[in-house]
């Protein structure tokens, strides 16, 4: 009997032994799982793939996937595919998407501030609006929607806008009166429509062609890279070069996502995003001055003399009065002292 408690005894011993290894093993490889678990993300996007901001969302899936050796595989969703203007938001805060672009101006309902990219005759080109963006202030302004569960992470300017329509050249402010055009958001552009005493619709960006085409609105404001790709110009007859603002995306991740990042692995992927930045950045002029040689062989287009420019400038004094106090005096100065 003794002698079959001690068996049973080292039975149990043994056992023990057994479930305690194989605990230990389970949790090993469970560690390992997670050290090398892939992590794939998406960035959703409107605009075509051949855009500069369609170009550089590439190159940063493409560096990231290289430089964490297909650990982290961003998949890029172009041209409204995944989301688009009226819901992309909406999917960045749910953590369905990791990252998408939108320009500054369409941040309006999460930080009034935002619309400094709107402002016109504020910034005087890409180069200006990424010192402001990439200034101690922009940066503040960026990083001010992490309260929002979104992480501003850098800027990629794409081209000053101009006036586009489908009834007559404009020269003169005078020339906008009662005509209606879209625009991507409200605020800033509202009253520079208004101040030109024109109407304005706000429309998302994969329904501007078909708006324009159905005269649903007369015309739009636009850089010459996207009046190109979504093939304006088939539908609006005169281009008015204006430079009447910037063009900026804002990169934005969710936090949530960016905040789970093993660190090792968020510096990869911020080290390509600031590649992938330069790289916009580079292209944006370039495709911005192809796009507008391409443009003149097909539309009528007016290049503002300096002199009607300033007219311009001026019908924009009430706009200024507006949004100054809205978008605060210190952001203004910045930006104003980044342009001159
Ligand atoms: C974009 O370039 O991302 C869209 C701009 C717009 O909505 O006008």
């Amino acid at each position: 009997m003794r002698k079959r408690n001690y068996l049973l005894s080292l039975l149990a011993l043994l056992t023990l032994f057994t479930l305690l290894l194989a605990g230990c093993g389970g949790k090993k490889e469970a560690a390992q799982n997670q050290s090398t678990e892939k992590i794939v993300a998406k960035f959703s996007h409107v605009t075509a793939p051949g855009t500069p901001k369609g170009l550089a969302a590439q190159k940063f899936a493409d560096l990231v996937k290289e430089r964490t050796n297909g650990r982290v595989e961003i998949q890029v969703f172009p041209s409204s595919q995944l989301y688009g203007d009226k819901d992309e938001f909406e999917a960045l805060q749910a953590n369905n998407v990791q990252f998408i672009a939108p320009s500054a101006g369409k941040l309006i309902s999460f930080d009034q501030r935002f619309q400094i990219g709107d402002m016109p005759f504020l910034f005087k080109d890409n180069q200006g609006a990424a010192r402001f963006w990439d200034s101690e202030a922009g940066k503040k302004l960026l990083r001010s929607l992490e309260s929002q569960g979104m992480i501003g992470l850098t800027a990629w300017p794409n081209g000053m806008r101009q006036f586009m329509n489908s009834k007559k050249e404009l020269k003169t402010p005078e020339d906008f009166k009662g005509l209606k055009f879209r625009i991507p958001a409200g605020g800033v552009l509202v009253d520079i429509f208004q101040a030109l005493g024109a109407g304005t619709a706000n429309i998302p960006f994969s329904e501007v062609y078909t708006a324009l085409q159905q005269k649903v609105v007369d015309g739009t404001i636009a850089t010459f890279d996207n009046i190109e790709n979504e093939k304006y110009a088939e539908v609006l007859n005169y281009l008015t070069v204006a430079n009447v603002n910037n063009l900026s995306y804002i990169v934005i991740v969710n936090k949530q996502f960016w905040d789970s990042l093993p660190p090792d692995i968020r510096e990869t992927v911020e080290q390509c995003l600031k590649e992938a930045t330069e790289y916009e950045r580079q292209l944006a002029d370039q495709l911005d001055q192809e796009s507008l040689a391409k443009l003149k062989q097909k539309i009528k287009v007016h290049e503002l003399t300096p002199e009607e420019r300033q007219a311009f400038v001026e019908a924009m004094q009430p706009v200024w009065a507006k949004y100054e106090p809205v978008i605060g005096k210190e952001l203004f100065e910045e930006a104003k002292k980044l342009n001159q």
